[in-house]
């Protein structure tokens, strides 16, 4: 079972800081901010990770390539925290497919159907960290009570910000759990049914893989994931963890990337 993390991005909130380095290596606290979502992907039944990545942003895949040189000239240099660290990195199981046009969330994951095969998968968005590693085993866990159904986590968001996420409908089954009867990407307000918003962390049946090969460009003229969830609901169960904003940090504007290193340091 693989991990999937879109990465293919412009990074356009953050320029000039993304023109030579990819938002995705933009140091959060200690590591970079995409470091924390494979080490989140691998501390779950994951056994490897899949990032879509795009051919101009290679800094990604060098930090996670072994850097046999370097490990030696730290060790050398009498640095062997530092050579554990870096070797560490070098070794996790990640693997890398591309998307070089920037068709929308849906077309990136399509992009890492050959990787994921005929197992369910996990989807995680980069721009909300999740240092406890606790929302994955928390979503299989839904998922094994409902015999292998895809899981998605929602946050509560307030009214004005409805219209920048995906959006579901259906009905609490127990505390925490919604089973899930439509999904709508960025709906206005007055078209919401819930203030339920897609999180940006995904358990996915594989038929998700097929049906995104079908999904017609949507909001924003992009193929959405969340359209090829909605019409799974025509064939699967799917449903939904109700999770807390303090379960997760956002970096997807500067504002909360500050916040968010400023938050990871007085933990640490
Ligand atoms: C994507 C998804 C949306 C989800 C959001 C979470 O939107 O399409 O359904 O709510 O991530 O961050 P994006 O933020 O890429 O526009």
């Amino acid at each position: 079972m693989k991990a999937v993390i879109p990465a293919a991005g412009l990074g356009t909130r953050f320029l000039p800081a993304t023109k030579a380095v990819p938002k995705e290596m933009l140091l959060v606290h200690d590591r970079p901010a995409i470091q924390y979502v494979v080490e989140e992907g691998l501390a779950s039944a994951a056994d490897g990770v899949v990032i879509v990545n795009s051919h101009e942003k290679k800094a990604i895949e060098d930090h996670f390539a072994p850097d046999d040189a370097l490990v030696a000239l730290l060790r050398q240099r009498g640095k062997g925290a530092y050579a554990d660290e870096v070797e560490r990195v070098g070794s996790l199981p990640v693997d890398f497919v591309y998307q070089d046009e920037a068709l929308g969330l849906g077309h990136a994951v399509l992009c890492a159907a050959e990787r994921t095969g005929s197992e369910p998968f996990y989807v995680l968005l980069g721009d909300v960290l999740v240092p406890d590693n606790e929302m994955l085993p928390a979503m299989q866990a839904v998922s094994d009570a409902h015999g292998g159904a895809s899981v998605i986590a929602v946050m509560p968001v307030p009214d004005e910000e409805v219209d920048r996420f995906g959006i579901i409908a259906g009905e609490e089954v127990e505390p925490g759990v919604w089973k899930i009867s439509e999904l709508i990407e960025k709906p206005p307000l007055a078209e919401a049914p819930t203030n339920l918003a897609v999180f940006g962390r995904y358990l996915l049946t594989p038929r998700v893989m097929e049906l995104l090969r079908d999904v017609k460009p949507g909001v924003g003229g992009e193929i959405q994931l969340t359209d090829a969830l909605d019409a799974l609901l025509e064939e699967e169960e799917m449903y939904a963890l109700v999770v807390s904003p303090d379960e997760g940090f956002d970096t997807g504007t500067r504002e909360s990337w500050l916040a968010t290193n400023i938050a990871l340091s007085q933990r640490a």
